[in-house]
């Protein structure tokens, strides 16, 4: 064939650039055992940006940042009037993360707009891709910020005094961040600083578990998200000298975070292992052998996909922490709530279609994890792609899918956003 112009967005997605781009990034932040320790708003965090920021200009796409830091890549459709396709994901890490998570969502977003140009597929409405502010929430919790400020779920200072584990605010860190990208042009919060609805939202996402490997199928059509609840439990007791305080006069801070947790595990017993409890952070203080803890502070991470039981077990967590622990002052202070969302038909089937055409095996599927997607609902008709990752690991350096696996997966973003751009 003398054309070298490829026929389809889908078949002009290039598998090893998309994984060459993909291996570039993971060097930014690399950690032993080819994981990933990239927080949000860092050194590099802009390194990674100012990279992915090189690919999309060498393209010809407009590059944006709005106040809270959401990066945006902009390619034009035939009519710069209409409300855009948006797509894309974060760029942070898990603080002992992998290669995927987040990024390839964005390096997807990058790989499709690419083909649909390299395609000269016509498309009538803009594409922007986007890569959201902290959506890991491991350096500054919680996660997902830059998708709750841009959608108005929360104001963007609604986190200013949150401080990292060094007791730099969330704010200082933002500002430094602006600073370090003044040259970049800027742009205003979403909705919720009266800015133009996207038409259609689209995330693809490694699935971060293990049904679609296990059932040998190549791309999840996500149904919804689950519902998220965090919450920071602070007990103030006393320290006292380990080798003579009697047992008795103890205010001991560890000792009522075990009642705690063990009431609170109580609480969250699920005969049906729906429901998902996690305590992953705890700080004591002093944190020496041979003092007593008069300080505990500890994380709760909650989840369940019905709604009903994410109030009812969520709202009754403070009581049982209150009426199991014996000498502490108890603190509980919640977090990030974030209610079980279900996603547009149009945007699955848009998905669903654009795999079949190109052969792949679907399966319909719910979220786990939450994603920025999960802020998207309330704004726009909202979908996520899922391609499978090796035995479901995820938050772990093992985090693996297969080049073939992720071209799989911009295959199908590109047809998928290229039929969204048209509606
Ligand atoms: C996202 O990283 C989550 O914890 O679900
Ligand atoms: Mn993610
Ligand atoms: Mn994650």
């Amino acid at each position: 064939m003398s054309n070298s112009v490829a026929p389809t967005p889908g078949a002009a997605v290039s598998q090893d650039r998309q994984w060459d781009r993909l291996m570039q990034m993971a060097e930014i932040g690399a950690i032993p055992g080819e994981g990933v320790n990239r927080a949000c708003l860092t050194p590099l965090d802009r390194e990674a940006r100012r990279l992915l920021i090189g690919w999309a200009q060498a393209i010809g796409l407009s590059v944006s940042v709005d106040p809270i830091g959401n990066l945006f890549l902009r390619h034009e459709g035939s009519d710069p009037e209409a409300a855009p396709v948006l797509t894309g994901s974060h760029m942070d890490t898990q603080p002992n993360g992998g290669r995927f998570d987040g990024i390839w969502g964005v390096i997807a977003g990058l790989e499709a707009v690419q083909a649909i140009r390299e395609s000269g597929t016509p498309i009538q409405r803009p594409i922007e891709i986007v890569a959201w502010t902290n959506e890991e929430g491991g350096r500054f919790a919680p996660g997902c910020m830059g998708s709750m400020a841009w959608s108005g779920d929360k104001p963007a200072n609604t986190w200013d005094a949150v401080t990292d584990p060094q007791g730099v605010t969330f704010k200082q860190a933002l500002l430094e961040h602006q600073q370090a990208e003044a040259d970049l042009p800027r742009r205003t919060l979403g909705p919720a600083a009266g800015g133009p609805k996207p038409a259609f939202y689209l995330e693809a996402h490694i699935e971060q578990g293990p049904r679609l490997e296990a059932e040998e199928m190549d791309i999840g059509v996500v149904t919804g998200i689950q519902g998220s609840r965090w919450f920071v439990v602070e007990l103030r007791g006393e320290t006292a000298h380990a080798g003579t305080a009697p047992l008795g006069l103890r205010k001991d801070a560890v000792q009522d975070m075990i009642r705690a947790i063990t009431a609170l595990n109580a609480l969250m017993t699920d005969p049906q292992d729906v429901l998902r409890f996690t305590v992953g952070r705890i700080e004591v203080s002093p944190n020496t052998s041979n003092s007593v803890a008069d300080l505990v502070r500890f994380t709760i991470d909650f989840r369940h996909p019905d709604k009903d039981v994410l109030l009812m077990n969520g709202d009754a967590v403070e009581n049982t922490v209150r009426g199991a622990v014996k000498h502490c002052e108890v603190t509980v202070t919640e977090r990030f709530h974030a209610l079980p969302v279900e996603f547009d038909a149009v945007v699955q089937n848009a998905v669903e279609d654009a795999a079949t055409a190109q052969g792949l095996k679907t399966l319909r599927l719910p979220s786990g994890a939450f994603h920025d997607a999960q802020f998207m609902v309330p704004i726009c008709p909202t979908g996520m792609l899922f391609v499978p990752c090796r035995k479901g690991i995820s938050h772990n350096p093992a985090e693996y899918s297969s080049p073939e696996q992720l071209a799989a997966g911009a295959r199908v973003l590109a047809a998928a956003l290229a039929e969204l751009a048209n509606r």
